[in-house]
């Protein structure tokens, strides 16, 4: 499945998120790498979010701990060249219709985004 996303910026809170220290391991250990501390939000239509509410089933499950909520992910490859993942955590305050994606390096300086930039997400 291919999807296309709008670079946005968000209020901060991924890169606060993705820095706790409960999360970092288990994100090693189930995405297989370390991601940057951040997440790059990504706008996407009511149909994708619909399509990607499906794929429930097939999303990985990262628990969190300490009143920190569980964190469910979906692997995807950006603009056909980054590996990475679709973080979704179960408390957000995004509503559904922005994706946070992660990846090992920073991809607004390794892919020169910015927001209103087009990107495409694959997932298998
Ligand atoms: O403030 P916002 O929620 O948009 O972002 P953040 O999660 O705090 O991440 C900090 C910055 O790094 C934002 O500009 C993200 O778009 C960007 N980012 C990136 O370029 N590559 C990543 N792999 C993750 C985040």
């Amino acid at each position: 499945m291919e999807i296309i996303g709008t670079v946005v910026s968000g209020t901060g809170e991924g890169s606060y998120f993705m820095s706790l220290e409960i999360y970092k391991e288990k994100f090693r250990e189930k995405l297989g790498f370390e991601p940057f501390p951040g997440t790059l939000n990504l706008k996407i239509s009511e149909e994708d979010t619909k399509s990607i509410n499906d794929l429930e089933d097939a999303m990985g499950i990262i628990k969190g701990s300490k009143g920190f909520g569980d964190v469910k992910f979906l692997r995807a490859q950006l603009n056909g060249e980054i590996d990475g993942a679709i973080l979704f955590p179960v408390k957000t305050q995004h509503s559904s219709k922005t994706l946070e994606f992660v990846a090992r390096e920073k991809l607004r300086k390794k892919l020169k985004l910015e927001d209103g930039d087009v990107a495409t997400l694959k997932i298998e």
